[in-house]
């Protein structure tokens, strides 16, 4: 067992040793500065704010926006992530129910829950409806199954303890099962849970639709111990024990209120729409609790990329020799891809192309590079466009095809042209002329932490 513990208390130690958590001082506004202050760090750096006007209690932001951060939270690293991912999606363990007393139920609420007042939840952008709890992370039942269901999804949060669950068409297992509890006339016991560990992000982001799979056994696999649950004060469902807060409750049938407009993956507003209704009926806490907050939504968004990364990755070793792929920041780790394959036949980029257009219909444009390529560096990727990359020969355009809604163009056309980018060297006698320069001795780079340069200061 981690010393630690599991979940964002586990986190923030761990964030703080290797230096990556910094904490602000200064008093913020939970309207609009907090996450303006997060944004001006591109949402990459983990910040926990101590003083929040208006609220005794901390909120962390931009804990999972960072890639290495978020590799290292997974104790993994960049390149060996994939086959962490796939591997524990393939090799689920079973979770345990944790005997003893839960932090999380260190303090209930159960009557007269009013979350404005109790928590903290910020207000992001200008036009949002409301403020919003961006982090949270719904759990509830399988009605046939029986299994645990989570993932996270935002919630507006209206007077008391009525919030909006917002369930997108990725969702389609949870849309069908509301649709069913509505046509049986049956209530849906859920939970939000806010202040979990990378463990559980990453495992939360797989489809269910596409796996079937108990995300909590997912997650187990991926911590290499038991994930630690407890049974909710309300209801029966489990929830970790070890989570910050927990809002217990349920939505009942065809019970929907108007949400939006928000501020989306893109930063573009999703306009107001219809959205099931959860009535809160209890809250729980850790004493101290923090408060988890995700700035909506680009940099947050890493944790989906993160898993289908692993999926295209997946996808292309069916045609091609795949190194990595990047789902980029820019395009909110869903729109654009960067690939970098071993090319071994000449149509190896353009067959990369289709590979990964067809593994997930959301990406927009795709670049395919070699393996010398670093896919992280956009430098590098702008490198290979710019010069193994001839438009005549190298392009892949698709017109009029499905991609993700959550983009301006793909809203007003419904539709969404692609367009795949062959970057890599030919194979053959033109070869020679792609050779790249390099400093013998130094191929990595000069280490510069072993020479003692500084700002000039002598006399010219
Ligand atoms: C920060 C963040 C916010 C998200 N917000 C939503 C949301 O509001 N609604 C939604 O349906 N999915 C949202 N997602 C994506 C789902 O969590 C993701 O699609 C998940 O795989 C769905 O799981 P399911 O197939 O079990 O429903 C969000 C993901 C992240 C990382």
């Amino acid at each position: 067992m981690r010393s630690d513990g599991q979940m964002l208390r586990a986190v923030l130690k761990k964030l703080q040793r290797s230096g990556d958590l910094f904490e602000c001082r200064t008093p913020v506004d939970p309207r609009f500065e907090l996450g303006a202050v997060l944004s001006a760090c591109q949402n990459e750096r983990p910040t926990l704010f101590t003083s929040v006007k208006g609220h005794g209690m901390p909120v962390a932001g931009a804990i999972y926006g960072n890639r290495r951060v978020f590799c290292d939270l997974l104790e993994t690293t960049v390149p060996e992530r994939n086959y962490k991912l796939v591997s524990a999606i393939a090799n689920p363990a079973k979770p345990a129910v944790a005997s003893g007393p839960a932090p999380v139920h260190e303090n209930v609420v159960d009557r007269g829950v009013d979350i404005l007042k109790m928590l903290p939840v910020p207000t992001s952008n200008g036009l949002d409806r409301a403020p919003f709890l961006t982090a949270g992370m719904i759990v509830h039942r399988d009605l046939e199954t029986g299994r645990s269901h989570m993932a996270v999804r935002r919630f507006q949060v209206n007077r008391g303890g009525s919030i909006n669950v917002l369930v997108s068409g990725a969702s389609p297992h949870l849309r069908a099962m509301l649709a069913k509890c509505r046509d049986l006339n049956k209530e849906v016991e859920c939970a939000v849970v806010l202040g979990y560990d990378a463990f559980l992000l990453a495992a939360s982001q797989i489809g269910s639709q596409k796996y079937g799979l108990d995300k909590y056994e997912v997650d187990s696999a991926l911590r290499g111990e038991p994930l630690r649950l407890t049974r909710c004060r309300t209801n029966s469902l489990l929830v970790p024990a070890e989570a910050e807060i927990v809002l217990e409750g349920v939505m009942r049938p065809g019970n929907a209120g108007p949400e939006g407009p928000f501020a989306e993956l893109m930063g573009y507003y999703s306009p107001e729409g219809a959205a099931p209704l959860m009535d809160v009926k209890c809250l729980t806490h850790r004493n101290n609790p923090v408060f988890q907050h995700a700035f909506p939504c680009r940099e947050e968004h890493l944790a989906y990329g993160l898993i289908k990364e692993a999926e295209i990755l997946t996808a292309l070793s069916q045609t091609v020799d795949p190194v990595d792929v990047n789902l980029t920041l820019g395009g909110g780790c869903r729109l654009h891809a960067v690939v970098s394959i071993r090319k071994r036949h000449p149509g190896d980029g353009k067959s990369a192309i289709l590979a990964a257009l067809g593994a997930y219909k959301d990406i927009k444009h795709v670049v395919v590079v070699d393996d010398d390529v670093d896919i992280f560096d956009m430098r590098d990727v702008e490198f290979a466009l710019a010069s193994r990359f001839q438009a005549s020969r190298d392009l892949v355009r698709v017109d009029g095809a499905l991609g993700s809604p959550l983009e301006a163009s793909h809203a007003e056309l419904g539709v969404t042209d692609k367009l795949g980018f062959d970057a890599t060297k030919p194979l053959g006698a033109n070869a020679g002329l792609y050779v790249r320069s390099n400093i013998p001795g130094f191929e990595n780079g000069a280490d510069l932490s072993r020479y003692d340069i500084r700002a000039f200061n002598g006399r010219l």
